[in-house]
């Protein structure tokens, strides 16, 4: 258990999409040093059993303790409701982030709104989304939507195409006559398709992410942890992917408006 604040936080995704909590964690935590790992050559990770998912979630949570991560954010919806709870258990020390659909804020922000939870099949099948959505389901309108379709997307770099407005048109078309008026974005690489979802569904469409809660929830228990980097400097950021063709795009999306 690495107890160094000078030590960097570890972040981890299946691929990309991770980056999008990056950003906010570089913002709220201006001066930390990251090590965010993409497991690139196992993408989409949505679509595979649980079991598989908790595996993989682990090697790559070793991996990163073993390079002297002090702290994991597991920024992915997908790996958090696959293995969160085990990986706590194992490590009970090390400060363990995760990211869930941002659920909540939508639903309170009117009343009794549509909201659409767009997420991978993991995700909307795993008990912790069952709790989620019966916490809220007297205060709002909730349609799931899984869309797997989206991460390969992501991970081709293919935001602000045609065929990314194309893949998103034909995932809504069934909800054409509905008015919705939340989207929760319940998987981390689909904020970078958030300019793409407005030109399909329009301007009135309210965006939630779990981005900004999950940067505030790891500055919290560093904090809580004495472990928050006494370095006045800004911090650096290591990418590694275990698929180091992707290592490019991961430094691009850094730089993406979302
Ligand atoms: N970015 C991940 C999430 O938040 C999952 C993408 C994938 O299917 O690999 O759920």
């Amino acid at each position: 258990m690495q107890t160094n604040p000078c030590s960097p936080v570890g972040v981890f995704d299946s691929g990309m999409g991770g980056i999008s909590v990056l950003k906010q964690l570089r913002i709220q935590l201006p001066h930390e040093d990251f090590l965010y790992f993409g497991d690139g050559i196992h993408a989409p990770y949505g679509v595979r059993p649980t079991e598989e998912i908790r595996a993989l979630t682990t090697a790559a949570t070793e991996r990163l303790l073993s390079q002297g991560a002090k702290a994991i954010v597991l920024a992915c919806n997908t790996a958090t409701s696959a293995a969160a709870a085990s990986l706590r258990e194992r490590y009970p020390d090390v400060p363990i982030v995760g990211l869930e659909p941002a659920l909540k804020p939508a639903a309170l922000s009117a009343t009794y709104p549509t909201v659409v939870v767009m997420a991978t099949p993991l995700t909307l099948k795993e008990e912790k989304f069952t709790l989620l959505t019966r916490r809220f389901a007297d205060t709002c309108r909730i349609i799931t939507l899984p869309a797997p379709a989206l991460v390969p997307l992501v991970e081709q770099g293919k935001m602000g195409t045609q065929e990314a407005r194309d893949v998103l048109a034909a995932l809504f078309a069934p909800y054409e006559k509905e008015e919705i008026d939340c989207v929760v974005l319940g998987c981390t690489h689909f904020p970078f398709l958030q300019r793409d979802l407005r030109a399909v569904l329009g301007d009135k469409v309210r965006f939630y992410d779990g981005a900004q809660g999950a940067a505030r929830q790891t500055r919290t228990l560093l904090e809580r942890g004495g472990l928050l980097n006494p370095q006045t400097t800004p911090g650096v950021i290591r990418f590694e992917n275990s698929d180091p063709e992707k290592l490019p795009l991961m430094e691009r999306l850094m730089d993406f408006e979302i």
